[in-house]
């Protein structure tokens, strides 16, 4: 697991997407770009590809993980994978409460929160997804969802686990949208985050990223916004090249 914060993390979400041989390919190219890299390059893999790349990612300065796990520690749960075997295999991190596992499989506040528990016990880094739906957005709700969503997931977990934990705040509705926040407005809520989490006793170094159609385009002005400490990518993750042009761009940033 991490033991610093990092001061910039650029975190690719591959979801269901690469084979071992394509995701060997990705590496590759990234490589010289990660190499220099000051920030810390993540890629959460399929479950399928983590152990083909966790050792010659860590010679690339890029840390491998999942993009989900169970919450109990082993078991008969057909089809399931725990947090031991993603260690086992090479994982650093784990994502989790992506939307998409919320939406998609019914994911409530209280599994991610055993699933985190269970995570930090496994030594897995945490990323914790929050986020607020289109509806709620417009209803003016964002904060109430957010504050919800972060004290149910992270109830329980003590000041030195909180720290473990990496927070990426991602609209859903900006979710492989193209419709990304304006990053004034996401530097905004991610200030109100940090309150919340202050107020929950988290020591204040938590690092909170953000997610929703980041691009090469618009990656500078999340990255250089007040509170901001990095990104979650998705669809602009697949493309080595693109990739690669968003780890560089973090290099101009102070
Ligand atoms: P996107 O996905 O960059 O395609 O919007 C982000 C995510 O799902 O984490």
């Amino acid at each position: 697991m991490a033991k610093a914060a990092a001061s910039r993390y650029i975190v690719g979400n591959w979801k269901m997407y690469k084979t071992i041989e394509e995701a060997l390919h990705f590496i590759d190219t990234i490589a010289p770009s990660a190499q220099k890299s000051k920030a810390k390059i993540m890629l959460a893999a399929p479950f399928t590809a983590i152990k083909s790349l966790s050792d010659k990612a860590k010679a690339d300065n890029i840390a491998i993980g999942a993009q989900n796990m169970n919450d109990a520690s082993e078991g008969a749960f057909t089809g399931e994978v725990a947090a031991r075997m993603l260690k086992d295999a090479g994982a650093e991190f784990v994502i989790l409460g992506h939307s998409e596992r919320r939406t998609l499989y019914s994911e409530t506040n209280d599994l991610i929160n055993r699933k985190i528990k269970r995570a930090l016990e496994s030594e897995l880094q945490p990323i914790l997804c929050i986020g607020e739906s289109y509806d709620e957005h417009q209803a003016g709700a964002t904060e109430e969802v957010l504050k919800l969503q972060l004290t149910s997931c992270l109830q329980g977990i003590e000041k030195q686990g909180l720290s473990q934990v990496i927070i990426a705040y991602e609209p859903i509705w900006a979710i492989g949208t193209g419709l990304s926040l304006d990053a004034k407005i996401a530097s905004q809520t991610h200030k109100s985050i940090q309150s919340m989490l202050k107020e929950m006793g988290a020591d204040g170094k938590i690092s909170i990223i953000y997610g929703g159609s980041v691009n090469a385009s618009n990656a500078e002005s999340f990255l250089s916004a007040d509170a901001i400490s990095g990104l979650l990518i998705g669809s602009a993750s697949l493309h080595p090249e693109t990739f690669a042009k968003i780890i560089e761009l973090s290099q101009n940033i102070g």
